[in-house]
């Protein structure tokens, strides 16, 4: 509409004058995925962050992902639409609980999950994301116990891939874990040529039966690859946006979570109005600010993840 217009065009005519660039996940509202200039998972956008010539890097997503930003460009202005989008898997993960969980297995290599603290990442040896993190941990010599989290579905999938067992901390994401098989049967029996494909967040059940596994990215590239017409989809239905520009003639369906219910939603990743979008540029706050100190301890495992998933 107008209103929507008007903001994508301030916004284009700010970002000149400021010299800033847009990063989205998949996972925003469509408005502010048209408004950025890179539209990505959380490594994509990790990798954007590092590589961005601008001065001001504006990104909309949840609060690890700007932070994680913010550490890779220490000098640089990192803004966020809403600084209060947090992400409920990394702050299901208290530092105390974690320091204590690591000195129950001093020996072990620590894996996080980029969706942490940067007060967890400060704790870990290596950062993953969802499409690194089998290759980081095959990566880790098999006689190195290792610690994941904080994320058990992603660390249990991992575990089973490489037949490898892990000592995982239990957090989950209440959108992915939400989703069930038993919903996901009713829909694919109502479309049955579809193909199930499910980001390693969901539980198990749903792992199990699905076509396809993988990253918000590695799932947007397999529906535009496949051969297939139909996906029923099981991640944040925000990604539907990006799935159906990109392959027009498909179908895409969100995969129920409970009865009746078309996806599962990130209620963190929608506070990130094209407004507010708008907002954060004009006013250069809120900034994205992070104590020197921890910065620098958690900055080491994101190189670290980035040098070996290059
Ligand atoms: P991706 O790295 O797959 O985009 O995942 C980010 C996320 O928050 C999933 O819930
Ligand atoms: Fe965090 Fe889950 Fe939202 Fe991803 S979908 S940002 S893991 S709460």
């Amino acid at each position: 509409d107008d209103e929507e217009r008007a903001l994508l065009e301030r916004i284009e005519t700010l970002k000149k004058e400021r010299n800033a660039v847009i990063l989205a996940h998949y996972y925003t509202v469509p408005r502010v995925q048209d408004a950025a200039d890179v539209v990505g998972d959380s490594l994509a956008l990790a990798r954007a962050a590092e590589e961005t010539d601008a001065e001001v890097i504006v990104f909309a997503g949840v609060y690890f992902m700007g932070e994680t930003a913010k550490l890779l460009n220490p000098d640089k202005l990192v803004l966020m639409p809403d600084n209060s989008a947090g992400c409920p898997l990394a702050d299901s993960c208290p530092t105390d609980e974690f320091r204590a969980f690591k000195k129950e297995h001093p020996d072990a290599t620590v894996v996080s999950y980029i969706n942490s603290t940067a007060e967890i990442k400060a704790e870990s040896d290596i950062v993953c994301t969802s499409s690194n993190a089998e290759h980081i941990v095959r990566q880790i010599p098999e006689d190195k116990p290792v610690i994941f989290g904080p994320d058990r579905n992603l660390g249990g999938y991992i575990q089973r891939k490489l037949g490898r067992d892990m000592i995982i901390w239990q957090g989950y994401c209440y959108v992915h874990d939400a989703y069930s098989w038993d919903y996901i049967a009713r829909a694919a029996a109502e479309y049955p040529q579809a193909r199930v494909i499910a980001h390693p967040e969901c539980r198990r059940e749903v792992l199990d039966h699905a076509d396809f596994v993988g990253s918000t990215g590695a799932l947007l590239a397999y529906t535009e690859e496949s051969d297939a017409a139909e996906f029923i989809v099981a991640t944040e239905p925000g990604i539907l946006y990006e799935m159906k520009k990109r392959s027009p003639g498909k179908s895409f369906i969100a995969a129920p979570a409970t009865s009746g219910s078309s996806g599962s939603v990130c209620t963190q990743m929608k506070q990130n109005s094209l407004k507010k979008l708008c907002e954060c540029l004009e006013r250069s706050e809120p900034e994205i600010v992070v104590d020197k100190d921890l910065a620098e301890a958690a900055l080491r495992p994101i190189r670290r993840m980035l040098e070996m998933s290059a």
